[in-house]
């Protein structure tokens, strides 16, 4: 049986640069479900937040992350995260990201709910391409083993302790089992549970199923960010048109052509996500279309191009000018805050299971994540799991609390017996649907008791898990049952997790929601 010092578990940002700093540690093997560059880093256009700008700093970063938190944000995780990203960026530029830079200082955007400028990108919005394109290109040539096309079926513990890993490679159709020191799940969040998202095709909630069933407890699961502005047109796909859009100055206007978003918000298009998503919702219904319009006219168009090359030829693909024509937008499911529950060193409550990236929480992000933390906070919390391995840690440390204490009710998963009302289909296009319709922006207590009911009798039905359709939908419905669960408890309204049946916030609320199989 073959053995490695670390197995890592996904390919974006989180797994390579994880690979690439535990690469002197020992041996590493990354398995991914797709090739190697099938992920949702690809995708990021925004770019990365760092308090590096001369008016910035990062306790300004940490205020602007907890103000968006919605009263869940972890202060010592945003503490460690606003205080060592500004490194963090630097080992991008080591690797070899060249971000965008002005008058040869680096540029730097700026993106609803920050205070000042501190988005840095590349390629102007395809600041995830090119971080994906560096990293993977180092991680094929670091001598490392890669496994494309095989994906995680299940951990296995003993005594709390990892002791090893079934993989399904599913080009061969073979099961194998390895053992390893640390397993660490990077497989991004759960997009993909969702009818209309902007993530990758392989992101299924892979990682927080596979933690879930080994015992590892996963915390704020009914907190899934809802990007406002995704490209909705008949036979297109929900194409990202990134929140810098707004930051440059774009304009949120409804059918009737009226900007709307000061009826919402003082700070209008550079409100917070989930409030943007809302007023977007909101005047979707009353004017009955099925999107807004994101305008970019009164921009220059050399301004609109330069600045967002892939927005712009990806709508040119689509027959849409955006430098002439309004932008028809909507929201998708974007980011899932909750995830497998780790400490400041990205361990889990297993001794060898580890986590990092959206797979993982460190509750920095709270009940709202601020625009363009995510790759922040995965590289943060990899090279601490790194460092933290490579001097001889494995049993879990608990990190430093904040004053008072992080308040959590520990839950597991209700039995539900019920068959549920019918709902047509079982496959992954149906959970998606489900997802949508009734987890989905806006909840209320008969559709989330709806969606769990439905989630657990497909469970007790599930087919054998024999390829990656069937192992994608096996940890689909779970993860999507610990949303459900999540959000069915949690009695009022907070940062994305938004109950027409609870409208406002209770301080009564101010807690995480943990979840672990008994
Ligand atoms: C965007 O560019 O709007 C997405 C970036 C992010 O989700 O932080």
């Amino acid at each position: 049986m073959r053995t490695f010092d670390y197995i890592i578990v996904g390919s974006g940002i989180a797994g390579l640069y994880t690979a690439l700093l535990a690469r002197d540690a020992g041996s590493v093997l990354i398995l991914t479900k797709g090739s190697l560059e099938e992920c949702n880093t690809q995708y990021a256009q925004g770019g990365i937040a760092a308090a590096i700008g001369a008016d910035d700093s990062p306790e300004l970063h940490l205020r602007d992350t907890v103000s968006a938190g919605a009263g869940l944000v972890d202060l010592d995780s945003v503490r460690i995260m606003t205080e060592e990203g500004a490194d963090r960026v630097g080992d991008l530029i080591r690797y070899g990201v060249a971000f965008d830079t002005i008058h040869g200082e680096v540029a730097l955007a700026r993106e609803g709910a920050h205070s000042v400028p501190r988005i840095l990108h590349a390629g102007g919005d395809a600041t995830g391409r090119h971080i994906e394109l560096s990293l993977s290109d180092l991680a094929r040539h670091a001598g490392f083993s890669i496994r494309e096309y095989s994906l995680l079926a299940d951990v296995e513990v003993a005594d709390g302790v990892l002791q090893g890993a079934t993989v399904f490679d599913s080009r061969a159709g073979t099961v194998e089992r390895l053992e390893c020191r640390r397993l660490v799940l990077a497989t991004g969040g759960a997009g993909r549970l969702f009818q209309i998202t902007t993530n990758a095709e392989v992101v299924t909630g892979d990682g927080v199923a596979v933690a879930f069933r080994a015992g590892a407890e996963v915390m704020d699961m009914e907190f899934f960010q809802f990007h406002p502005t995704a490209l909705r047109m008949p036979g297109a796909p929900p194409f990202l048109i990134s929140e810098a859009v707004r930051g440059e100055g774009g304009i949120l206007r409804n059918e009737a052509g009226r900007a709307f978003m000061a009826d919402y918000a003082p700070e209008r298009e550079l409100a917070a996500r989930d409030v943007v998503a809302r007023a977007i919702v909101a005047e979707m219904r009353k004017t009955g279309a099925p999107h807004v319009f994101l305008d970019v006219r009164h921009l220059p168009a050399r301004t609109v191009q330069g600045r967002f090359p892939q927005i712009y030829q990806f709508c040119m693909g689509q027959g849409l000018d955006i430098t002439r024509a309004l932008i028809p937008v909507a929201p998708a499911a974007h980011y899932m805050m909750g995830g497998v529950k780790i400490n400041a060193w990205g361990e889990t409550n297993i001794e060898g299971l580890l986590a990092c990236g959206e797979t993982a929480c460190t509750g920095a992000h709270g009940a709202n994540r601020l625009a363009s933390n995510s790759l922040l906070e995965t590289m943060v919390f990899a090279k601490r799991l790194v460092d933290r391995a490579r001097n001889g840690g494995t049993k879990r440390e608990d990190g430093p609390s904040e004053p008072g204490g992080r308040i959590e009710e520990a839950h597991s998963l209700p039995r539900r017996e019920a068959a549920g009302q019918t709902y047509p289909g079982t496959g992954l296009a149906a959970l998606q649907r489900l997802m949508w319709d009734h987890v989905g922006i806006e909840r209320t207590r008969e559709g989330l008791t709806f969606a769990a009911d439905t989630l657990a009798s497909w469970e007790r039905r599930l087919p054998e898990a024999a390829d990656r359709a069937s192992n994608d939908l096996r940890n689909a419905v779970l993860t999507g049952r610990l949303i459900a669960e999540a959000a069915l408890l949690r009695e009022e309204s907070r940062g994305a997790h938004y109950r027409t049946d609870f409208p406002e916030s209770s301080a009564a609320w101010l807690k995480h929601l943990v979840f672990v199989r008994p």
